[in-house]
């Protein structure tokens, strides 16, 4: 009888390419269950793997076991995004209108209105998002304009952008490397307006292709450490910026000192999460778009840069 048993389950024995599919199903599997749980299960894995366990029924269960722990998981990382990742437009826009004006009606703000038509208008920066303009009777001031604002889906809205650029600008009297402060945002018919304080210097991509420019004063060494010191207090606060690209990071003409920029994709993160879900976001068609680590792509620009200066 056991013998029969035996062979009949040898007749549904799986191929060894179904049996390598299966484990390398199951190891991509431990990558999406919890952090917390993650290492004993990779070792439970490595061990079966170590052990030639080539059992197909032993990895079926395994596979079953790691996929209700996944399934737990994305349904809590779910819920944690609903709280933390989507853009709250009304809780962002009670937040920011407790601290600085939001203006929607032109008879509120007739000044910008103006100053949107105003002829001398000076763009002085544009990324892919939005253009940046001067005008000459606001010298401490500019104003991000967001292009076409339609366009972006999977960027902040205006006001959790000027928030948390807000909430980092208040740490600038302890930081040497600085975030521009907020003045007021406005929504007036397609203008999307976020009105800061002007930097008297240029992005690292400028500098980069006109490296002349780089004040004597300027000290690489502090220069980087400083952004980095403020890219650690902003992850304290558990803010991520995740677009520390050379564009959106400045230096002052005359201190030579940094300015981080542009909180166009930054995100505000509960304590628990763990940093691969941080930087990546589920749209609402379901792809999920990836964004670049804080810390590596400072190190990247930092390499670069650093090319550009040497010459290379
Ligand atoms: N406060 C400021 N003072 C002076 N110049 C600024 C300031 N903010 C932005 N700029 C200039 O405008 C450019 C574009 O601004 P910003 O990076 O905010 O726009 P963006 O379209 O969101 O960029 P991205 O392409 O990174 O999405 C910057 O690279 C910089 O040169
Ligand atoms: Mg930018």
């Amino acid at each position: 009888m056991a013998h029969a048993e035996a062979r009949n389950f040898e007749r549904q024995e799986p191929s060894p390419e179904e049996l390598d599919d299966l484990i390398d199903e199951v190891e991509d599997m431990i990558d999406a269950i919890p952090l917390q749980i993650r290492d004993i299960w990779q070792k439970k894995f490595d061990d079966l793997i170590d052990n030639d366990v080539e059992d197909f029924k032993t990895w079926l269960e395994f596979k079953d076991n790691i996929g209700g722990l996944r399934d737990k998981r994305n349904s809590a990382v779910d819920k944690l995004q609903a709280d933390f990742f989507i853009d709250e437009i009304d809780r962002y826009r009670e937040l920011f209108v407790s601290e600085l004006p939001f203006y929607e009606q032109r008879e509120e703000c007739s000044f910008l209105v103006e100053l949107l038509e105003d002829k001398q208008n000076k763009i002085i920066g544009a990324g892919q998002v939005a253009e940046v303009f001067a005008n000459s009777d606001h010298l401490n001031s500019c104003f991000k304009v967001v292009k076409d604002w339609r366009k972006y889906r999977e960027g902040n809205n205006l006001l959790k952008e000027a928030y948390l650029q807000l909430r980092m600008s208040k740490f600038n009297s302890e930081l040497i490397a600085k975030v521009p402060e907020v003045q007021y945002c406005a929504a007036l018919d397609d203008f999307r307006v976020i009105a800061m304080d002007r930097v008297d210097g240029a992005s690292l991509s400028e500098l980069m292709l006109d490296i002349k420019r780089v004040p004597d004063n300027f000290e690489f060494d502090v220069f980087f450490r400083e952004i980095q010191n403020t890219v650690d207090k902003m992850h304290s606060l558990n803010i991520h910026h995740r677009d520390l690209h050379a564009g959106n990071i400045m230096m002052d003409y005359e201190t030579g000192l940094p300015y981080i920029i542009d909180f166009g994709l930054a995100v505000e993160a509960g304590p628990l999460f763990d940093e691969d879900e941080i930087y990546k976001q589920r749209l609402a068609d379901g792809s999920v778009l990836r964004f670049n680590y804080d810390n590596l792509q400072l190190q990247e620009v930092k390499s670069r840069f650093k090319s550009a200066l040497a010459g290379t």
